[in-house]
């Protein structure tokens, strides 16, 4: 009888379970909440009501009608879910909070604003998505960072105003809050502005630029606007490429960001990143030799005038507080030799070609100030002396953003450590190709800017300096990637991670439930018609890394010398450890360029050795080669060293896919110093030198 009870209470359990989504469910993790007992059953139609002493929001009562729950208002003041809007107790209440109240009766939301209510309602439709049955419960929530975004790259390929929209929907499910449109860059100018008609007539469209294989990159071929071309929409005719948003479109998009609570801000990039501005304006070009192709001259008055202009009329257009200005890796090579650029600095008494760049992002600042508006570049704007009041977005790893932070800067965190959604999400070998190896959606969500900035500013330092991380942003950048579905793939599930940081307090994360949470809303986003990656099939790291190796090497010493220079601490290549999927993995691999590189361990004894073997990573795409020329060498007094013969590993040069390769062979040798020598190759192939393997 005690069995049969205890059977029966499970099964109640499980019957409950089953229907019954609750606070649990939802992505981002919501900062507390409280469970109640019984539960509420939602059904698509339900109703609302909503209660306020200001005036209706039709477009949020729009937003409820066609959603997932196609919300019904109901007549009255009674209704399935009845927000309470308005009138916060205090003024220091961010708007964006929300309670909620699941009861027996009906469901209850009280919020400051629209934007709490709207995240409020995302939260119910997360619930109901677990189970239609909602638990009982009481949710207080807001977000831990006011910017939660993504960043889309609209320049590398087009992807349509469309497949914008249907992005938005799902940020808004995930209360992310900001879409940062990256609008121009070499491979196309990706919005018509009157001030600039000919940059979308000549320089949106050219030849299919889909680079999976980054070794070929060669000079982008521009072609005017095709007669059949309509604004927002791809072009692909099988020879010419390309597209770019009317102002209309652009309109289109930002209104219905605003409907979902999604502030857009764009990005016109400068100095660098302009190979399509040069396409059509090549007198913008510096007068000395031309190093670099997508830089304009820094000594000329014309390219100035140009962005200004620019920048005044997509800030007519954009509402946003913020307009991003690039900043990013603007080669100074130009500069260097162009007589222009050398009188001005002469002229102005600046003391670098990183001074020249200060002055243009110090002059583009001041417009946008002008209006009011703040200015966000990538964090090479640090160099060369950053403007006042700029805003920092830190991608180079997380440096920048900290130096921003101790320089009283704002930043955003969209380190490409950890948010490159570019990257490729699982084992290369069975993913797309990609602009770079190895970041899971673990890598993703284990990042909490916070605590990072907290280690290492210390525990003294002031915590004032915390106010001044905004939030977090994912990067899609879009060379490898040409097909809107593959973009959605690289996007989602880690998108829901970024968005997790963005709202959960760090010490509210929990791995293992987000994963649970991410399969579920995977699934939901699949049959909404996003394309996912399948996490459920996840390989995950390589498993030849995670265990040690055996090896002769326990207590031996190792040093790296590169062409001739100072030896250094090789440890990291003999620590038993073969290196995992990840080029970015410090511990593991060494990203080492066009030098002779000598690796000597010393065994401290003489030892019988019966495999010499490397590891390098391969991966065309970025220009990772395998040397052609490693050599091996033994001695037993560390004076006089003997070849010994191991084959070299002959690859297609102009294979594409990810490869981790060793060069080794079986020897039979007796000796206490082992030698390792190569050259890491031509102009632009580097070497990612892993394990040395002795045994
Ligand atoms: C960047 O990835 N160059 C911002």
């Amino acid at each position: 009888m005690r069995k049969s009870f205890i059977v029966a209470l499970l099964f109640a359990a499980l019957s409950v379970s089953a229907n019954a989504g609750g606070p649990e469910n939802i992505i981002p993790k919501v900062a507390s909440y409280e469970m109640g007992k019984g539960s509420y059953v939602l059904e698509k139609g339900a109703t609302f009501a909503i209660v306020t002493s200001s005036t209706a929001d039709q477009a949020f009562e729009n937003y409820l009608a066609g959603s997932e729950l196609a919300l019904k208002k109901a007549p009255g003041k009674k209704a399935d879910i009845i927000f309470k809007i308005g009138n916060p107790k205090s003024g220091k209440v961010s708007p964006e909070s929300y309670d909620i109240v699941v009861g027996k009766k009906d469901i209850t939301v009280k919020a400051p604003g629209i934007a709490g209510a709207f995240y409020a309602f995302q939260s119910i439709v997360q619930m109901y998505l677990a189970g239609p049955e909602i638990q009982a419960c009481h949710i207080a929530d807001a977000p831990h960072f006011g910017y939660r975004g993504l960043m889309f790259d609209n320049s590398r390929h087009f992807y349509g105003k469309d497949f914008i929209l249907k992005q938005l929907d799902l940020m808004a499910l995930l209360k992310m809050n900001r879409l940062h449109m990256h609008l121009t860059d070499n491979e196309g100018w990706r919005i018509a502005l009157d001030c600039a008609p000919e940059m979308t007539a000549k320089g949106a469209f050219g030849e299919s630029i889909f680079y999976n294989d980054m070794m070929s990159r060669r000079s982008l071929s521009f072609a005017a606007t095709p007669k059949a071309y309509v604004s927002g929409t791809v072009y692909d005719d099988g020879k010419i490429y390309g597209g770019y948003f009317s102002k209309d479109d652009i309109r289109e998009i930002i209104a219905y960001a605003a409907d979902r609570q999604i502030v857009v801000i764009p990005e016109i990039e400068l100095p660098g990143h302009n190979k399509a501005l040069l396409a059509v304006h090549p007198e913008f070009f510096c007068d000395g030799e031309h190093k670099v192709d997508n830089v304009f001259c820094a000594g000329l008055e014309g390219p100035l005038e140009f962005f200004s202009k620019v920048l005044e009329e997509v800030m007519d257009l954009f509402p946003s507080d913020y307009i991003h200005i690039g900043g990013d890796e603007a080669s100074k090579a130009n500069w260097v030799l162009c007589s222009r650029c050398r009188e001005l600095m002469a002229k102005e008494g600046l003391g670098s070609e990183l001074e020249l760049q200060s002055r243009i992002i110090r002059k583009m600042e001041k417009i946008i100030n002008a209006r009011g508006k703040h200015l966000i570049g990538w964090d090479e704007i640090l160099e060369g002396g950053l403007s006042e009041n700029a805003t920092v977005m830190s991608w180079r790893g997380t440096g920048g953003g900290l130096k921003s932070i101790r320089m009283h800067h704002d930043v955003i965190m969209s380190p490409n450590t950890y948010y490159y959604l570019d990257y490729s999400q699982d084992a290369p070998w069975k993913e797309p190709v990609a602009f770079n190896t190895y970041l899971p959606l673990k890598a993703v969500y284990d990042y909490n800017p916070e605590d990072e900035i907290i280690r290492l500013c210390g525990a003294d330092a002031d915590p004032s300096l915390l106010n001044h991380l905004l939030g977090v942003q994912g990067n899609l950048w879009g060379e490898c990637i040409k097909d809107p579905s593959h973009y959605e793939y690289m996007l989602y599930p880690r998108a829901f991670a970024v968005a997790e940081t963005g709202w959960t307090p760090s010490d509210r994360k929990d791995y293992p439930s987000f994963r649970e949470n991410a399969l579920a809303l995977s699934k939901y986003v699949a049959s909404k018609g996003y394309k996912v990656f399948d996490l459920s099939s996840e390989y995950g790291q390589r498993p030849e890394s995670l265990v040690k190796i055996p090896c002769l090497t326990g207590s031996a010493k190792a040093t790296l010398r590169i062409a001739g220079s100072e030896k250094v601490d090789a440890s990291i290549h003999i620590d038993g450890y073969l290196g995992g999927w990840s080029s970015k993995d410090e511990n593991a691999w060494r990203r080492l360029r066009r030098k002779e590189v000598v690796l000597d361990v010393d065994l401290g004894s003489v030892m019988d050795i019966h495999y010499l073997g490397v590891e390098f990573l391969d991966y065309g795409p970025r220009h990772f080669r395998t040397p052609q020329d490693t050599e091996f060498f033994v001695s037993e007094d560390g004076v006089n060293y003997k070849p010994v013969s191991v084959p070299q590993t002959r690859l297609d040069p102009h294979r594409k896919t990810f490869l981790i390769v060793t060069v080794g062979a079986t020897v039979c040798e007796k000796a206490r110093f082992v030698r390792l020598r190569y050259n890491s190759g031509s102009y632009k192939v580097d070497s990612f030198l892993g394990e040395f393997i002795v045994n």
